[in-house]
């Protein structure tokens, strides 16, 4: 059994000047933004410390190692082993899939998206110059059906959330089959944000989207050691193809669009992808502690909110529409708890009413948490 990663204090927290410690006044829980509160695993600290005391602080120049970590973490952790030589290094996630909406959309071009899903999905499109369709989830999973007729129009691209924030949905193996069978079919490529693909929890099994048979030439992955490992200050990302057909939309992008790499982001990004499984493991079995935790919680003190747990991510959908619709009851546990959520509507209509829970904290905040919430009167 793997020990349980700790927390620093509120009081060394909140000294953090990122966004989850800046928004809001000092009197607020801030559960919002996906950040997480724990220290960063030691490889990554150490790799990070001996480069600032060195000087090597400067532009990040592309070169195999980000591609052979993350082709071992992958080996290793899914089984799943990409070719080093197509990991290409990005700025972040948001970067790598709206370089490759830029390659792949023309103005007006429609891009399917499945809310509620990560809000910046909305906002990449148009920036790419595309139109978004939502084909919304049918409870936390994907609506192949539904799928199927959007893709028969041809749009330009399909971008998947796998594993699925908010809702924290593992697609399975057999879901993802289906959506590669359609995608070859109607011929949309598919762009797959993994970015969450390494904070799946116990009971679930994480399927890599171009291991998936046929993948390889309709699809490219995104992916970050940012979420789990809690670096996204530092900018790195990657885009992986399996396959030359796909190789080619990645070969046409600016090589700029490589060079906007953080280095720090990239010698981080490789020390968590080639030495951080231990610290890893320890994360998840944190996170899964707090799963329970909030589900006692939430039984125990705010029986009003309804949610389904989830396999991945350290997220908490919980519908909360007893409080109120749209971002109602998000507003009022801000101004009447003190806790910051994500309002549900940021992630789509389907989101009404609910909000997004951030339960990657110690057992302590998480409990305060709960518990100024469960003042609020339905
Ligand atoms: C699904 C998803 N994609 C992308 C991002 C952001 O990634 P990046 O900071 O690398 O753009 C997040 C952040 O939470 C996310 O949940």
């Amino acid at each position: 059994m793997t020990a349980e990663l700790t927390v620093p204090a509120l009081a060394e927290l909140r000294l953090r000047r990122s966004i989850k410690w800046r928004r809001f006044p000092g009197d607020v829980l801030p559960l919002f933004v996906a950040e997480t509160d724990y220290l960063p695993a030691p490889p990554v600290a150490a790799v990070l410390s001996e480069a600032v005391t060195r000087g090597d602080i400067g532009y990040s120049t592309p070169g195999p190692e980000l591609g052979k970590a993350f082709a071992g973490f992958a080996g290793r952790q899914w089984g799943w082993e990409p070719d080093p030589s197509q990991v290409t290094q990005v700025t972040d996630v948001g970067v790598g899939v709206v370089e490759l909406l830029r390659r792949l959309v023309r103005p007006g071009d429609p891009v399917v998206i499945s809310p509620p899903v990560y809000p910046p999905f909305f906002d990449w499109v148009p920036e790419a110059g595309g139109r978004v369709v939502e084909v919304p989830l049918t409870g936390t999973k994907l609506d192949l059906a539904a799928l199927e007729a959007a893709f028969a129009a041809h749009p330009a691209a399909y971008i998947l959330c796998n594993p699925h924030n908010p809702v924290g949905r593992v697609h399975t193996a057999d879901e993802l089959s289906e959506l590669v069978r359609l995608a070859g079919l109607y011929h949309v490529p598919i762009i797959s944000d993994e970015i969450h693909g390494a904070l799946v929890l116990p009971g679930a099994t994480f399927t890599p989207l171009l291991s998936v048979p046929g993948a390889a030439e309709v699809a490219l992955a995104v992916v970050s050691a940012s979420k789990a490992f809690n670096l996204a200050g530092l900018k790195c990302a990657a885009i992986v193809s399996a396959s030359p057909r796909m190789a080619r939309v990645v070969d046409g992008l600016a090589v700029e669009v490589t060079e906007r790499t953080g280095h720090l982001g990239v010698l981080a990004a490789v020390a968590a992808f080639t030495e951080g499984d231990a610290w890893l493991s320890s994360l998840i079995t944190t996170l899964a502690a707090r799963r329970d935790q909030l589900s006692s919680l939430l039984a125990t003190q705010l029986p009003a909110l309804r949610w389904v747990p989830p396999e991945a991510t350290y997220l908490a959908w919980l519908d909360a529409s007893a409080l109120g619709r749209d971002a109602e009851p998000r507003d009022r546990f801000l101004t009447e708890a003190r806790v910051a959520v994500e309002p549900g509507t940021r992630f789509g209509a389907a989101g009404s009413g609910f909000i997004r829970l951030n339960f990657a904290t110690s057992p302590e905040i998480l409990t305060e948490a709960v518990t100024r919430m469960s003042t609020l009167s339905t």
